[in-house]
Parts: structure tokens; C-alpha cells; sequence
């Protein structure tokens, strides 16, 4: 075993591609007994098996994701399966419909990126996760319900308060009310009076004449945080550690910014800030010869997935150039992530303002803080990016 076991699967800090890259050569999911195998169940590694699994909800259910968080939540969309998650996705999916999404990117997304860039850009230097990438896709989130940007930061402590509620219910039950009681007066405004943004499409949904029942309208809302900003701005701070571990890379796409397409795809596929999603075995089966209980818990690592070397030459390296191809970062099958449309217009928008705007972006030489890594076993993401750049001159562009 090439890998140490405990630093690879440490929660926060872990660096599991060394394990999931020898468990893959060995066999395409890891049993329950075997080193490594996640949330106590099985874990599935090798690219065919992943797509297999998330192919088929019947034998491989979602309910897992309703067990720990849904009594803080409500009724999550990512926790339902069958008809009952079909029509609760097509009421919601109207919400993200593409004109919507047009005018997000021109009068919500590019301003929220070049206001934080506003903030910075004098000064020469900057930490890059606390001063950008942490604030911007909590602040679009915000904006598309509706929330003022100065309330951002109460709102997102609720949603961290929310997801952290297995671990201390009274908190998490406490900011579930917090949220609900503060939504209550929006949500009433867009029943009565619809005013075409997300809230109002969101609550005057129908599908068959149904539209969505109140658990789950609140459910999707409690959601939209950690399912919509946790995820994007780690991806964003994974594309900029990228590129300024890369100097000559980031010189090439800082001069041509036609180039940041390939940065944001290949940065899905290299290093997605979700490595893995769960599901439950429904009936005994078996995944790539491996047998599976029913009721046997799955890890199924995306992840690993993306970097499996029967799917993609060379997969360890980022390689901006590679030919397209399908990945893995918003999984496959019914549940495949509803927000990536969103999640790649603001991934595009935020590098393209920064390369533009920070010229000469770099990694401070002169930093004395612990290095930039990128970190965690299941939510990946950079500690912290100090950077220096040429400072802006009055006339830079927004
Ligand atoms: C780079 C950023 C993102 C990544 C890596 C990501 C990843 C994922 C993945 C892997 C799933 C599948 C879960 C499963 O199969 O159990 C998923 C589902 C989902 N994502 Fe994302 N996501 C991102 C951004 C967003 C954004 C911006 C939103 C919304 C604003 C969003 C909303 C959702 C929702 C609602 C689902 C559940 C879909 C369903 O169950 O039918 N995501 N995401």
C-alpha cells in the first residue's frame, strides 16, 4: 500500500487520489472490509462502475441523503427517487430556465465578481479564498432569492448552521427557524404579487396542474447555500490554484482569455470540490463483480471516477488542451446536478474578470504563511491563495 490510510481519508485535510488510484487499478469498488472504503459501506472507484451506479436509481437508491440532514432541511430534492424526485426536478427546473439565466450573468454574476475585484485591485495583493472566491457564489445565491448582499453573510451562517445540525441539533434546529422566519415575507410578496425572478417562478410552479408543496419549497431554499455556493467556490479556488501553480500556463490564458472554457472544464474533471454522492442498495446486486448487500450503504467517488485512466489519457495532469470530454463533477443520471449551467457561467465570468483585471497574477514570493494546498476527502478545496499582481491604474477596464 503506497498510501498512508489516515491522511488519506481525513475529513478536512485528506489527499485521496493516491488511494483511489491504486483501489481503481485493484478493482472498481472497495468493499466495506477493505482499507479505505467510505461512510462505512462500499466504495465505488473506476469510472464504469460510478456511471453504472447513478445510471440505475432503482437498485441504487438516494433516500440515504434524506436520513441525517432531512430534519433539518426539509424535503430534498437530492434525497428523493422515482416519479416523487421527477416531478419534484421539473417544478424547480422551470426556476433555472435559460432566459433566467442570461440576465443573472449580465445584472447579477459579473457585477457581484467586479465589485470584490473592486475592493482589491489597488492594493497589489490579496488572498484570493477569503477576499473572492469565499464571498461570490454565497452572493449570487443571496441575490437570485432575493436576499441583500450585507445579509449574505447572516444568511450563509444559517445554511452552515443547517448542514452542521446532526452534529448539534439545537443550533441547527435554531438557524432552520432563523431562515424559515426571515424567507416567510418573500416568499408571501412573490405568492401575491409574482415579479419574475427565481422566488416567483419558484412558488408559482406547476406541473399537471401540482405545483410544490411547502416542505419542499423550504427544503430547496434551506439547500440552495450548500448545494449551490459551498461547492462553486471551491471549484473556483481549485481553477485559480491551478493556474498559478502553472506561471507560464496562467501567462498563456491571462493573454488569451478565450482559453478559460478548457480552464473550467478541465478543472472539473481534475479536482471537482465534490468527490463523491451517496446511495443504498435496494436489493442484493453487485457492481463490477463486487456483491452488494441490500441496504449496504455506497460511496460513489466521482472523483476517482474522473481520474480513471480507462476513461482519460494521462489523468493526473491538468491539461487545459485536452480533447472534451464527459466528466463526472455534477454526477450522471436523474440527479445530475441542476445547477451546473449556473455553476459554469459563474466559474466562466469570475475567472475571466480576474485574469483580466489582476494582471501578472501570481503566487506572493514573498508569503510566510503555510503553503497553498488543496484539501478534503469529500468537499476539495485551497486553503488560502495569497497572490501579488500589478496594481490597476484608474483606466483598467471592469
Ligand atoms: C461547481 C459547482 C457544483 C458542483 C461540483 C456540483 C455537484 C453536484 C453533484 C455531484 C450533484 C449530484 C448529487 C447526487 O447525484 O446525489 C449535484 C446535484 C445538485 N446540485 Fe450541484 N454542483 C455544483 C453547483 C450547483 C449550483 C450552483 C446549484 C444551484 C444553484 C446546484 C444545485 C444542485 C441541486 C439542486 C442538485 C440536486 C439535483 C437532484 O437531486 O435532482 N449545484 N450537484
Amino acid at each position: 500500500m503506497a498510501y498512508d490510510i489516515a491522511a488519506s481519508t481525513d475529513f478536512f485535510h485528506g489527499q485521496p487520489y493516491a488511494m483511489w488510484q491504486e483501489q481503481r487499478a485493484e478493482s472498481g469498488v472497495v468493499s466495506a472490509q477493505g482499507d479505505g472504503a467510505m461512510l462505512g459501506g462500499h466504495s465505488v472507484v473506476a469510472w464504469d462502475a460510478v456511471e453504472a451506479v447513478l445510471r440505475d436509481p432503482v437498485t441504487f437508491s438516494s433516500s440515504i441523503n434524506m436520513a441525517h440532514i432531512g430534519q433539518f432541511m426539509g424535503e430534498l430534492i437530492v434525497g428523493l427517487d422515482g416519479e416523487e424526485h421527477r416531478r419534484y426536478r421539473n417544478l424547480v427546473a422551470k426556476a433555472f430556465r435559460q432566459s433566467q439565466l442570461e440576465q443573472w450573468d449580465a445584472t447579477l454574476v459579473r457585477p457581484l465578481i467586479n465589485d470584490l475585484i473592486d475592493d482589491i485591485e489597488s492594493a497589489g495583493r490579496a488572498e484570493l479564498v477569503a477576499d473572492v472566491t469565499a464571498k461570490y457564489p454565497v452572493q449570487v445565491i443571496c441575490g437570485i432569492v432575493g436576499i441583500p448582499k450585507d445579509e449574505a453573510l447572516q444568511f450563509q451562517e444559517w445554511a452552515v448552521q443547517i448542514n452542521t445540525g446532526p452534529l448539534n441539533p439545537e443550533q441547527g434546529f435554531a438557524a432552520k427557524q432563523a431562515m424559515t422566519d426571515y424567507l416567510t415575507p418573500l416568499v408571501e410578496s412573490r405568492r401575491a404579487e409574482p415579479i419574475g425572478d427565481f422566488l416567483s417562478d419558484l412558488v408559482h410552479a406547476e406541473v399537471d396542474g401540482h405545483g410544490l408543496e411547502d416542505e419542499r419549497l423550504w427544503g430547496f431554499l434551506r439547500l440552495l447555500l450548500p448545494a449551490g455556493a459551498e461547492t462553486t467556490y471551491r471549484v473556483f479556488g481549485n481553477a485559480l490554484f491551478a493556474l498559478l501553480s502553472r506561471p507560464e500556463l496562467m501567462q498563456r490564458v491571462q493573454a488569451d482569455l478565450s482559453l478559460i472554457p478548457g480552464v473550467v472544464e478541465e478543472t472539473l474533471r481534475w479536482e471537482s470540490s465534490v468527490t463523491m454522492v451517496s446511495r443504498v442498495a435496494t436489493v442484493d446486486t453487485e457492481v463490477a463483480g463486487c456483491p452488494i448487500t441490500a441496504g449496504a450503504t455506497i460511496g460513489v467517488v466521482t472523483g476517482a471516477a474522473n481520474r480513471d485512466p480507462m476513461h482519460f489519457a494521462d489523468p493526473e495532469t491538468f491539461d487545459i488542451d485536452r480533447p472534451a470530454a464527459l466528466h463526472m463533477a455534477f454526477g450522471t443520471g436523474p440527479h445530475q446536478c441542476l445547477g451546473m449551467h449556473l455553476a459554469r457561467l459563474e466559474l466562466q465570468a469570475g475567472l475571466e474578470i480576474v485574469l483580466r483585471r489582476l494582471p501578472n497574477l501570481r503566487f506572493d514570493p514573498h508569503d510566510n504563511g503555510p503553503a497553498p494546498v488543496i484539501e478534503g476527502l469529500a468537499f476539495r478545496g485551497p486553503t488560502r491563495l495569497p497572490v501579488v499582481f500589478d496594481s490597476a491604474s484608474a483606466s483598467t477596464p471592469r
